[in-house]
């Protein structure tokens, strides 16, 4: 996610580009750029950090023009820096772009470029748009423009200045970009929020549409170049309420994003039935494999010593990163050590992580902010790009987390010349579809909501791989609503927990198909028989599921190292409505912050 605003017309241009990407900040903030055509000549200012910081450039004060493209970075190739920040330019400094998305052919194109001639100077795969506008520049931008897009694959919300034309060419695949139609003045941006505060009429772009904007008029065509009459939306409502959407909180919007956020992981990495990750290491050479993480991602690394150990065939330990970093491990220089983290600014997690480098253990990250210290400390890793996470508890983080140790399991085990059963393909394909269906359930689960939201305790029980789904849940439930939760493995129930069990206590059962379903039955039989009364997530309403369950939430089947995923997303929602329903700050729960960067 990374945020665009362009604009056409003869107002102060500087400030209406400042502003638009302050509004549009929450998309990303780790660098952040402009670029006028002033007089003829394309005029840049680039700055890494906060739009703050690009706001003090004195340099800016001397830019005017009618025509510019601004964009704010959440960084996905490339540490966030100065170089990297866009907009990008061809090699003459005559064509500027700024692009959200990913291109996933970049280094091959990059390759051919370079053989042409052409010096591209970012780490970026968004640059390579800007020489291939050049190669194809013959005088029309517009011509140009639909060249480039024919060689790109991948996903692309794209803005395009020249410095030979007052317009802008703005191009969207699989990444969000919407035209505001003023009098006399045109926009462009990500969302409609750096729009709204000039106009209120708006064309939501679809994916392989162009759209030609000038001060005056504006033109949509296919990329066949065919004219396209789009409906004009008049938007009201406030900006706070379109950066979260529709939705009431940004956990709720975050939970809901998660259909897009597992394709965003997953894009580029998967190509056939062959998992592409740029990792520094040689998979014969591990011994071992050690996870460290905290909370959230604590959780996740449980499910990903299941995965690892069953795909990649290395024995696999998780560690809490608190612990970890105390307890004088022993590492040995044929271990793997792991870090997961969202923030990539956990302090325990940083500092576990220097622990294990210090006594030779090779360092990988699974982490969402690029550039952060965790990315910057390892010697490579697996980005999430599952966006900015702003709701307090993780929610599109851990799911993403879970895809990326997968896609990582089955990367060692296809370096290591093993098979990869080329189902999980296909049900990762399916993930998305599946999600969903769960995300639909949202209403009848917050009827549960209504039913529980009163309970002073929660228990949640799983096995096997969905043990650590337990666990999630308990920690959205506890987090956010303030509500006592534990989880457990549904095994170990017998050895104290049970004696919790009356008719007061709720009880979260995973029992979703697995091999371990019939114990898992059991299990919720001892419950029932105490009154226990059992919420239950499971794939088809069994006779046996339907006895024992005061409610059940019912969950696409899927293969069971996904199961986690489709699963956890019930229980973050069980637990958003009920923190809603007791009327709670969802997305500021008391005395925790979204990054904790201290011990
Ligand atoms: C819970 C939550 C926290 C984080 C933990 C680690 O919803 O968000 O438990 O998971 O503080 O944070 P990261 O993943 O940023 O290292």
């Amino acid at each position: 996610m990374c945020g665009i605003i362009g604009y056409v017309g003869d107002r102060e241009i500087v400030p209406i580009l400042v502003e638009g990407l302050r509004k549009l900040e929450y998309r990303g903030y780790d660098s952040a750029g402009i670029c006028v055509l002033d007089s003829g000549v394309l005029k840049a200012v680039k700055k890494e950090g906060k739009i703050s910081e690009l706001e003090k450039e004195e340099s800016l004060r001397w830019i005017s023009g009618k025509a510019g493209i601004a964009h704010t970075r959440w960084a996905t190739h490339g540490k966030p820096d100065e170089i990297n920040a866009h907009p990008h330019f061809d090699c003459e400094n005559k064509i500027a772009i700024v692009h959200n998305g990913i291109i996933e052919n970049y280094q091959a194109l990059k390759k051919i470029l370079i053989k042409e001639g052409h010096t591209i100077k970012s780490e970026t795969d968004s640059e390579i748009i800007a020489h291939l506008i050049e190669k194809f520049y013959e005088g029309d931008l517009e011509e140009a423009v639909t060249k480039a897009l024919e060689l790109i694959e991948g996903a692309y919300g794209l803005a395009v200045l020249s410095s030979k034309e007052e317009k802008i060419i703005a191009a969207k695949k699989g990444s969000p970009l919407v035209i505001g139609i003023g009098d006399d003045e045109m926009f462009v941006a990500s969302d409609v929020s750096p729009i709204l505060g000039y106009t209120n009429k708006i064309i939501y772009l679809s994916d392989g549409e162009i759209a030609i904007i000038a001060k005056d008029r504006y033109l949509i065509k296919n990329l066949d170049g065919k004219k396209i009459d789009k409906e004009v939306h008049e938007i009201e409502g406030s900006i706070k309420e379109i950066e979260k959407g529709n939705f009431k909180h940004f956990m709720i919007k975050e939970i809901f994003e998660q259909p897009d956020v597992i394709e965003s992981t997953i894009r580029g990495r998967i190509k056939g039935n062959r998992i592409k990750l740029n990792l520094d290491i040689d998979p014969k050479k591990i011994k071992r494999i050690i996870l460290i993480a905290c909370g959230t991602s604590w959780h996740s690394a449980l499910i990903g010593k299941y995965i690892i150990e069953k795909y990649a065939g290395i024995p696999c330990e998780v560690d809490y990163a608190s612990e970890f970093r105390y307890r004088n491990p022993l590492i040995n220089e044929d271990d793997l050590v792991i870090a997961i983290s969202q923030s990539g600014e956990t302090a325990d997690t940083i500092a576990a992580l220097k622990e294990a480098k210090g006594k030779g253990a090779k360092a990988l990250g699974i982490v969402n902010v690029v550039g952060s210290t965790i990315s910057r400390e390892v010697d490579s890793g697996i980005y999430l790009h599952a966006g900015p996470e702003t709701g307090v508890a993780s929610t599109k983080a851990f799911t993403s987390q879970v895809i990326a140790l997968l896609m990582f399991s089955l990367f060692i085990r296809q370096e290591k010349g093993e098979e990869v059963d080329k189902v999980i393909f296909e049900e990762m394909g399916k993930l998305p579809g599946k999600i969903r269906k769960v995300l639909e359930s949202s209403k009848k689960i917050r009827e549960i909501a209504i039913m529980f939201k009163d309970k002073n305790n929660f228990l949640y029980f799983g096995r096997g791989i969905n043990f650590p789904v337990a666990l999630e849940g308990a920690l959205k439930l506890k987090e956010i609503s303030y509500i006592h939760a534990e989880g457990y493995p549904a095994a170990e129930m017998k050895h104290g927990p049970i004696a919790l069990i009356d008719k007061n206590m709720p009880v979260v059962f995973l029992a979703t198909k697995s091999p371990l379903s019939s114990k898992t039955l059991s299990n919720m039989e001892e419950v029932y028989a105490r009154g226990g009364k059992i919420i239950s997530i499971a794939n088809e309403p069994t006779p046996e599921i339907q006895k024992f369950s005061e409610e059940m939430i019912t969950v696409p089947e899927t293969i069971e190292e996904l199961s986690p995923i489709i699963n956890v997303i019930s229980l973050q929602l069980l637990a958003y409505h009920i923190a809603d329903l007791k009327g709670l700050d969802v997305d500021k729960p008391r005395n925790l912050a979204k990054s904790v960067t201290v011990e």
